[in-house]
C-alpha cells in the first residue's frame, strides 16, 4: 500500500469502537510494540473498569490497528495513550483516533485537552501540533525508564456552535 488513494480507502474501512477485555490481546501486542514502557494488562483492565476512562479501539475488518485513552478530570481531558499498530502508521489513524477522541471529550463539555509526550517523540509531537496543541512545558528526567524529558501539550477547545471551530 502506498497511493494516497489507497491510504484513504483504507482509513475508510476503519471503525472505532469503545474497547472491552476481549480486545486485551490485540492491544497488548501493539502496545508491547509501541513504547519503551509498556502498560500492564492489570493496568488496561483497571482503566477499562474505571468510570473516569473511556479508550477506544480502531478496527480494520477483525483486526485491531491501533487506541487511544483517555481519563476525565472535570473539564479537562488528559489523554493517557495513543498507539497505531507500527505496520499500520502514516495512514492517517493516529490522526483519526485524536478527533475521536476530541469530539467525544468535547460533547461531553471538555473545554482543554492534555497530554504529556517524550521529548524524542518527533512522531506524537508532530501529530499533536498539526492538532492544534501547544507545548506548556518541559518535565525534566520524567520518563523513569530513558531519563527522557517529558513535554507537557495542551489544546484549548474553542467552541463555535457548539463544536470546535476546525482546524
Ligand atoms: C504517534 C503515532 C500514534 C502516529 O500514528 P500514525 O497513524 O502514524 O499518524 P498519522 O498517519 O495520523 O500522522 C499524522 C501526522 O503526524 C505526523 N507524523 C506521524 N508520524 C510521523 C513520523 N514518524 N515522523 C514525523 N511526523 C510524523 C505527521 O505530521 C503526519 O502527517 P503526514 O503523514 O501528513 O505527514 C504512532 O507513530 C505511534 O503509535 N507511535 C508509538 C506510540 C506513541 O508514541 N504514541 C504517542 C504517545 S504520547
Amino acid at each position: 500500500m502506498t497511493s494516497a488513494f489507497d491510504r484513504r480507502n483504507w482509513l475508510a474501512e476503519v471503525v472505532i469502537e469503545e474497547m472491552v477485555p476481549d480486545d486485551l490481546d490485540e492491544v497488548m501486542a501493539i502496545e508491547h510494540r509501541s513504547f519503551p514502557c509498556a502498560w500492564s494488562r492489570c493496568s488496561y483492565e483497571r482503566e477499562l473498569r474505571n468510570r473516569n476512562s473511556h479508550y477506544f479501539v480502531a478496527r480494520h475488518r477483525a483486526e485491531i490497528v491501533g487506541y487511544v485513552g483517555m481519563w476525565a478530570l472535570s473539564a479537562e481531558c488528559h489523554i493517557t495513550t495513543l498507539a497505531v499498530h507500527p505496520e499500520r502508521r502514516r495512514r492517517g489513524l493516529g490522526g483519526r483516533l485524536l478527533r475521536h477522541l476530541i469530539d467525544f471529550t468535547q460533547e461531553r463539555g471538555a473545554t482543554q485537552v492534555t497530554l504529556e509526550v517524550r521529548e524524542r517523540n518527533d512522531a506524537a509531537r508532530q501529530l499533536y501540533r498539526g492538532f492544534g496543541f501547544e507545548e506548556r512545558g518541559l518535565l525534566p528526567r520524567y520518563y523513569g525508564d530513558t531519563g527522557e524529558n517529558g513535554v507537557v501539550m495542551c489544546k484549548v477547545l474553542r467552541v463555535a456552535g457548539g463544536r470546535e471551530a476546525a482546524d
